[in-house]
């Protein structure tokens, strides 16, 4: 590794395009040389969903999920027990059934109207603040229910602490780190035990009050498989996963999408006709998901060239073979979809383009197989065993919030910003983009002015 990439690795702006580079040079498989560690950047789709997919036993999460665990538990997203992992799956896929997920659709668009309430003609906002409220008030209401506004509050300050302290993760012995005075940690320790009493709390007042069980709290305490139940420690490990994996990725793939949009005029326009076309006046509903192809492929498009989760980590437990490779017990397996999205071997010479339509396929319909790319180089949500539990979810809030928030506002990027990322746990813009909110033009309803 030469110096110039040594710094990429702990400048956060830059680590995604080092590896871009490291794929440009060694389009398949390469490894990185890092000190005291066997570090691979496999950038094959093909075997990259082998890792994933296949072999998927023989793999564990890497050093990255460490501190998360510290602060989350146990919880589905964290543990390398594979049989804790899929029981607990098993009982949390209730809270994202589809009657759930339906629930949840008239929340979400509540919660962009909320937002749309406080947008006001010419004001200049932060547009990943903006979506980290609604993403928040949304997450919030879902999981911990309603009337809840302060404890999603508390938690999520939490939250936002603990994951700008990720690195911390990467330092020698996290667990033994994390009980000192070094002030990093000590902030580290107070904001996890806020989090966790918060969350006990909305969680006893959920169990004393049966009643109160129309959000995934409530799906968590109800679950039996078996006459097996989650444990109360484990719905509060389990709350807190969900809490912490269910917001920040949404709310940047929608601060990326309007920025997207308004690079793009003409897709903006394209998604504003649909959005006349099949909502007309009025707001968007569970049911009108499917009538948005158009919509649907702005949000892969966007979540295509900034994937929020922009890489994917595994410790190989017991050596693996793939595409004529053997990875022995101890290496570290990176794959990339911010790599493997831009690669042009999959997505053609517009790879860098940002062009919805290539999710359109000839009836008009929204697919994700019509741009011709192969299995596996389209992976935002990871995939096997481990794939993200929340994707329906996502995929909804992003487009219902899109829907609801597009039809009538059409947010402008301020000049003389720099455009940059930000590539901790999730991808994010860096510094955040100051966006002024404009109405939309030839809209059916106009905005408040002020
Ligand atoms: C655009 C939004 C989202 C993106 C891009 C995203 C991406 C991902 C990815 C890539 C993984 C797998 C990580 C790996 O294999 O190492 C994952 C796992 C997970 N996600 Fe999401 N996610 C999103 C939204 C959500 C939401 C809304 C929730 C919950 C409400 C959620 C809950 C989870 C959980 C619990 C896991 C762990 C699953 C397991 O290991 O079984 N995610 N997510």
């Amino acid at each position: 590794m030469r110096p110039r990439d040594l710094r990429a690795v702990f400048d956060r702006r830059r680590t995604p395009g080092m590896f871009a580079r490291f794929a440009a040079q060694h389009p398949d498989v390469v490894e990185i040389r890092m000190p005291g560690q066997k570090l691979w950047l496999v950038s094959n789709a093909a075997w990259a969903r082998e890792v994933m997919v296949d072999n998927g036993r023989s793999v564990t999460k890497g050093v990255g999920m460490r501190l998360l665990r510290i602060a989350l538990g146990e919880g589905i997203l964290t543990t390398d027990d594979a049989a804790l992992h899929k029981r607990n799956r098993r009982l949390i896929n209730p809270a994202f059934s589809m009657s759930a997920l339906k629930t949840y659709a008239e929340i979400m668009v509540a919660a962009a109207e909320r937002a749309e309430g406080r947008w006001r003609a010419g004001r200049v906002v932060e547009i990943t603040d903006e979506m980290q409220r609604i993403a928040l008030d949304i997450v919030g209401r879902t999981l911990l229910g309603d009337e809840t506004d302060q404890d999603a509050k508390a938690v999520t300050d939490a939250l936002e602490v603990i994951l700008k302290r990720f690195g911390l993760g990467f330092l020698p012995n996290p667990e033994k780190l994390i009980d000192t005075r070094f002030p990093p940690a000590v902030k580290m320790r107070r904001s996890i035990e806020v989090m966790k009493a918060t969350v006990e709390r909305v969680v006893t007042e959920h169990t004393d009050r049966p009643d109160a069980r129309q959000d995934a709290v409530g799906a968590l305490i109800a679950a039996t498989e078996d006459g097996e139940t989650l444990s109360a420690q484990q719905v509060r490990d389990e709350t807190l996963t969900l809490l912490l994996a269910g917001f920040e990725t949404t709310a940047n793939a929608l601060a990326w999408t309007w920025w997207h949009l308004d690079q793009n005029p003409a897709s903006a326009e394209r998604l504003r006709a649909e959005l006349r076309d099949v909502l007309g006046d009025q707001a968007p509903t569970f049911d009108d998901i499917a009538r948005l192809p158009y919509t649907t492929a702005v949000v892969a498009e966007t979540m295509r060239l900034r994937p929020p989760a922009w890489i994917m980590e595994r410790e190989v437990r017991e050596p693996i073979e793939f595409g004529g490779y053997r990875a022995e017990a101890g290496t570290t397996i990176l794959m990339s979809p911010w790599v493997i999205h831009r690669d042009a071997r999959y997505w053609g010479a517009d790879v860098e383009q940002y062009r919805p339509d290539r999710w359109i396929n000839a009836d008009g319909e929204f697919d994700p197989t019509a741009t011709g790319a192969p299995r596996g180089a389209y992976f935002p949500f990871g995939a096997g065993s481990r794939i993200c539990i929340g994707e329906n979810f996502a995929w909804n809030e992003a487009i219902l919030v899109l829907a609801t928030l597009a039809r009538r506002w059409a947010p402008v990027t301020e000049p003389h910003q720099e455009i940059g990322i930000w590539a901790a746990v999730t991808l994010r813009p860096h510094p955040d983009i100051k966006m002024r909110l404009q109405p939309a033009v030839s809209t059916a309803a106009s905005p408040v002015a002020g």
